[in-house]
This record gives C-alpha cells, structure tokens and sequence, in this order.
C-alpha cells in the first residue's frame, strides 16, 4: 500500500467512526500529523478526503505556518529578501468587528480562477496591498504571528478555577498588573494572542476553516473567510461531502488533529530562576499551572489578558477584548535557534530585549527593573528566557 492510499484509508476509517475513543491514541496522533502537514487541494477532487481548500486561503496546511510544531520564523526568500513566514494579517475594529468585505484575515492565496485578497510582505516593516476595496472605515490591520505549539495543548486541561484564581490575586492585590481571564460565552479562553479560543479542538477547528478554509461541525463554513460581499468566492465549489458529516472535514479529524499536538511536548517544568522573579516577570509568565488532575505543566504564563499599553496596540480588537490587551506570551520551548526568532503577536521584537523594551502599561514596573539591571544580570536573564 502506498502512503497516499494508507491515509486515505486511515481517513475513511476515521470517518466512518464517531468515537475517537475507539482508536488507540499512538494511531490517533500519527493520523492526526498526517492530517497536520497534508497539503489540501481545492474540490472537487477525485480524492474526497483530500479536498476542500479555501476557496480563499493563507497557507494549504498547518504546516506550512507551524512546520514540525514551531511558528513563525524569519526566512530569505528566493529573491533573497528576509521575511517573515507563518504570519497572518488580521482586520478588526478596535471593538472586535471584522471587515465587511475582506473578514477576519488576509487571504493572499486562492484556488485557481479565483483573485486573492491581496499580498503582504511583514519585514523591515508591515506592507500590503488589497485586490480589492480600501478597509472600511475603523479597520486597522494587525499581524498575528504563528506562535510555537509545543506543550500547548496541555492548557485545555487546566480549569477555569486555577485561571481565575490568579486574576483574583492581580485584584487582590492591588497593584498594577490587573490580569483578567478572557470570559467568552463558551467558556475561558486560553488559546490565541488575546486567549480567545476555549478549547484546543475549538482552536483547531478555528485555523482548518479561517488559514485553510476547510469547514467542520464546530465552523461550518465552507468557503471559509469569504464575506457575503466575496460573491465570486461563494461561486466556487466546496468540498462538503456526506462523508464527513456533511462538511469539509468530520468532528473526528480536527480531533485527531488535536491529539498529534498532545505529543508536541514542551520542555521538563522548572522553577522561575530568582533573577526572573525579582525582576516581575513571573508575576504574568507564572512557570507552571495546575492542570484539573493535579499536573504541574510548564506554562511560563497566567493565560490571562493584560493592558499592554500603547506600544503594543495595534487598532485591532476581539469581541470582548480591547486591542491593547494581549495574553501573557507563554515563553515555553520556542523550538527555533534564536537568530531565526521574531517575538511578540507582531513579530517587532529580533530579540527578547526588544521584546521587554515594548512591555509598557501593566508590565511597566516590571520593564524599568529589566533596564535597571547590571549589563551581566540582563545578559543572564536573556539567556535564561531563551532557554525555557
Ligand atoms: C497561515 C498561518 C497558519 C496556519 C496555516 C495555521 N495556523 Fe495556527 N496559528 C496561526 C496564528 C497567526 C495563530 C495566532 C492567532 C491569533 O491568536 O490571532 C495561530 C494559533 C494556533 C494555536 C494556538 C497557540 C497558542 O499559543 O495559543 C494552535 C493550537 C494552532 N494555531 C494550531 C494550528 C493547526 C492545528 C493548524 C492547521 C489546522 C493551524 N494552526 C494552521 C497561524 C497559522
Ligand atoms: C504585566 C504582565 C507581564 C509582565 C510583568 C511581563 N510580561 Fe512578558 N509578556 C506579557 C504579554 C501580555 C506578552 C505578549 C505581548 C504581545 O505579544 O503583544 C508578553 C510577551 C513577552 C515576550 C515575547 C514572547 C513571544 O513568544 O513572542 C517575552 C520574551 C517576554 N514577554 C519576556 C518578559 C520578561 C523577560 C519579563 C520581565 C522583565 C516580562 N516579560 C514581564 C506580559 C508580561
């Protein structure tokens, strides 16, 4: 058998089965990263297992912004120009509204016939252009950096309590650094720049249909980001089959998904070394949190919102979160060497100084007593975050 057919027959396995519980989870994992680096094609196919793609999208996989779990990273393209790749431009009103034309993202790719949305470059400096109308009026675009995956999917198994009860703290407190959880009508967030996904299958269901344009239960949208305005996106075809429950993929594939990035494994826990304590990052980047069955996980992270201030607003918001609130970055295996780094949910930060030097508004305190520090204690720190 070659691969191509044994996926496609792992594929029909998986979709004529409702329980994931029924297949052994190694099995489930290794599907579930067939399905993570397979490159969708547009419908319709001769494979219905393999189609679906857009018709507008970012990238034809997830690896193609999260290669082997990683994110964003710099690149020299071909021409010999340093970019970076596994970025997203996102549109939004501060009060979290999209654009009535273009929606939730960019999509620079479409399947063939169809016009992209446009084109975007992100270094030196932000650039694009739109195929298409000007963004309506409060629109601001903002890049969304790919972040790494590694021992994320362990924050689903945190409960609410445990986040909320450090916001308590922050409140209690008194002080500047006021967290607060992300409460949305599903649930707490945890996953995102502004933790605006509840669950990890949400999260994944969320990138197959707005980066990929694949549908599923949880977003059944077939032609994924294309607005109503989009009238020649909607023409295409889609790659809805009955197969997968009527959508472009069944339940039980994101699923399978979600169980390849348990096996994303982040580095052993540690303690926050003194330095880092005394200086006030641990007061958002808290090393560990307490999963429902009593597991310290490496976290690096409060999983709450904090007013960043002004250097770290960018105009766009989410429902219920302003555009200068962003979720304490979890600084957890990066998995990059450092000279391949961007940091931040913009990637304006080359290094974990420029980084610091852009935490204002809560973190203010926190970012003088870094500057403060002697030339060789800075240095130890750097090192020490670069390491986690
Ligand atoms: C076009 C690039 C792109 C593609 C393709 C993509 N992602 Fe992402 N991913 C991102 C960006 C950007 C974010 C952050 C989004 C935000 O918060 O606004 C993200 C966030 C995530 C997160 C949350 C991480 C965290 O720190 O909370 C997970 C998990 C994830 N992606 C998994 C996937 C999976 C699985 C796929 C394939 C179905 C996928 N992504 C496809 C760019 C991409
Ligand atoms: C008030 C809470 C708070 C404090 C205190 C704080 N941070 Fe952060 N940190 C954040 C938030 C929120 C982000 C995400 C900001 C963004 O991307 O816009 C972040 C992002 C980062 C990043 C970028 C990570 C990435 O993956 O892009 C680094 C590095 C970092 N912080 C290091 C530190 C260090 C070192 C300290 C102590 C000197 C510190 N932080 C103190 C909240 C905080």
């Amino acid at each position: 058998m070659t691969r191509r057919s044994a996926i496609a027959l792992a594929l029909s396995l998986i979709a004529s089965i409702n329980s994931e519980a029924a297949i052994a989870d190694p099995l489930d994992a290794a599907v579930g990263k067939a399905l993570f680096d397979r490159q969708w094609i547009p419908a319709p196919s001769s494979t219905d297992g393999t189609d679906g793609l857009g018709p507008l999208f970012v990238s034809r996989s997830c690896t193609g912004c999260h290669a082997r779990g990683e994110g964003a990273h710099v690149i020299t393209r071909d021409d010999g120009i340093t970019d970076i790749k596994g970025a997203v431009l996102r549109f939004g009103t501060a009060d979290g509204a999209t654009d009535p034309y273009y929606g939730l993202e960019l999509q620079p790719n479409a399947v063939p016939g169809l016009l992209p949305e446009g084109s975007v470059s992100y270094l030196p400096e932000l650039h694009y252009k739109l195929n298409g109308p000007a963004l309506a009026k409060g629109v601001h675009a903002g890049v969304r950096l790919a972040p790494p995956l590694f021992g994320k999917a362990a924050f689903d198994d945190v409960a609410d309590e445990e986040i909320l009860r450090r916001a308590d703290a922050n409140a209690r407190a008194g002080g500047a650094i006021k967290g607060r959880a992300n409460v949305t009508p599903h649930g707490i967030g945890r996953y995102g720049w502004k933790a605006a996904h509840v669950s990890l299958e949400e999260q994944v269901a969320h990138a197959f249909a707005f980066d990929i344009g694949m549908s599923s239960q949880a977003f059944p949208l077939p032609y994924g980001d294309c607005t109503a305005r989009e009238t020649e996106c909607l023409s295409m075809p889609n790659g809805e089959s009955p197969l997968f429950q009527g959508r472009e993929l069944s339940a039980a594939m994101v699923g399978v998904v979600a169980s390849y990035l348990k096996t994303l494994k982040p580095r052993p826990a540690t303690e926050a070394s003194a330095l880092f304590q005394a200086t006030g990052c641990a007061a958002c980047h808290a090393p560990t949190l307490t999963t429902r069955d009593g597991r310290n996980i490496p976290a690096f992270t409060d999983l709450l919102l904090h007013d960043m201030g002004p250097s770290l607003d960018d105009g766009v918001g989410e429902p219920g979160v302003k555009s200068f609130e962003w979720r304490t970055a979890p600084l957890i295996n990066h998995g990059l060497p450092v000279e391949k780094r961007r940091y931040l949910h913009d990637g304006s930060a080359a290094t974990v100084e420029e980084a610091v030097a852009k935490h204002c508004g809560e973190a203010e305190d926190s970012r003088v007593r870094f500057e403060a520090l002697t030339g060789d204690d800075k240095k130890r720190l750097v090192d020490y975050v670069n390491g986690l």
